[in-house]
């Protein structure tokens, strides 16, 4: 039997060797907090200023008060597949829409849940048993409201339509409103954009996502105003991310194969409902043609005037969603010799690159 002085030593001795194995983790937590990032490292974990992984999927962004709020799919966890399941029921449980804000696009401190899962709800559309895909929110200058429109869906993909939040300040709480199928029709993948007028405008992925379906929105974002066209007709594009550049509208989108990527499509338009022409893809460089394993939610207007724009991508991972990245990479234009003509758009790969890249432009 071990004596007290002994039972004592061997206490000392493992709390020390625990010590020494905590030690390592600590440094790392430390270093990552007081990480500042200089550089878009696409594909690799990004942390935020607390050192944890950015969690803001199927995001937008929306630029207020002299800061960056980046809004996203907050997952956490993952669905386990029965056997027979197929790639669309990849999912995770609703938790809500994160925010993230930042001055300078790189480095985010987290800023909680801007709109909460509802677990003692089953019947909500926040119940963690349904699924809350690509939130986008925008300011209503008129009403002083921050609106937030989301992907609302049922557990099978069935529901197909559009849940709408609104909040006071732009970190939260959200109230959510409720959903409903926009002029009737199916609303999966979407954005909003706000056009220099003030309209809003949302851009949904409808008829069981064969078609873009451009909603005008009411004065004050909630609903649509019942002035609506069928787009992209039959072309089934997805993960619309839209944005103007002198004086004409773009559209950025991914096809139609679930989580796996696919080849991004721009198109052109002189007016925000259209006609719109497919220009064809942007990405240049290593995976383009698979648009580098990703898939578009947004472009960031960084200073629209001057050209420059950084576009957004997710690089899904859809055995471990919570797990997924992703892909910021700058937007290059090449302005026509005729201004009336279309400039030219790429969007080349790299592994790393700095915000000073925008500002010279090509
Ligand atoms: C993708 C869509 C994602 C998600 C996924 C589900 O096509 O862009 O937002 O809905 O399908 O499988």
């Amino acid at each position: 039997m071990a004596t007290k002085p002994l039972i004592m030593k061997r206490l000392l001795t493992w709390a020390f060797a625990l010590t020494l194995l905590a030690l390592p983790a600590a440094a790392q937590r430390s270093q990552n907090k007081s990480t500042k990032h200089t550089q878009f490292v696409p594909k690799e974990v990004w942390t935020d200023t607390d050192g944890n992984a950015i969690n803001a999927h199927g995001g937008g962004l929306m630029y207020h008060g002299g800061r960056w709020y980046w809004y996203g799919e907050y997952k956490v966890g993952q669905t386990i597949l029965p056997s027979w399941a197929t790639w669309e029921c990849y999912r995770t449980d609703v938790t809500g829409v994160s925010c993230y804000s930042s001055k300078d696009l790189l480095n985010w401190k987290f800023e909680g849940l801007a709109l909460k899962a509802e677990p003692d709800d089953p019947e909500s559309d926040l119940h963690p048993s349904k699924v809350i895909e690509r939130p986008k929110v925008v300011y209503n200058k008129r009403t002083k409201k921050f609106v937030m429109w989301v992907h609302a869906e049922s557990a099978d993909y069935g529901k197909a339509a559009a849940g709408v939040a609104v909040s006071d300040t732009p970190t939260g709480p959200f109230t959510y409103l409720g959903s409903f199928r926009p002029n009737d029709s199916m609303s999966r993948d979407q954005t909003l954009f706000v056009d220099d007028d003030g309209t809003c405008y949302q851009f949904a992925s409808s008829e069981n996502n064969q078609t873009m379906h451009i909603n005008r929105l009411t004065d004050d974002y909630l609903r649509p105003d019942g002035h609506f066209v069928r787009r992209f007709v039959g072309m089934s594009r997805e993960a619309p991310a839209v944005f103007k550049y002198a004086g004409k509208y773009y559209m950025l989108s991914s096809g139609c194969t679930g989580w796996d990527p696919n080849r991004a499509e721009l198109a052109v338009a002189d007016s925000i409902m259209g006609e719109w022409t497919v220009i064809g893809d942007p990405c240049t460089g290593v995976d383009a043609d698979k648009t580098f394993y990703g898939q578009s939610t947004y472009v960031i207007p960084v200073n629209p005037r001057k050209g420059q724009f950084i576009a957004c991508f997710d690089m899904w991972k859809k055995k471990d969603l919570a797990d997924s990245r992703y892909i910021w990479l700058p937007l290059h234009i090449t302005p026509a010799a005729d201004a009336t003509a279309v400039p030219k758009m790429e969007i080349p790969w790299r592994a790393a690159w700095s915000p000073s890249e925008l500002k010279a432009g090509k």
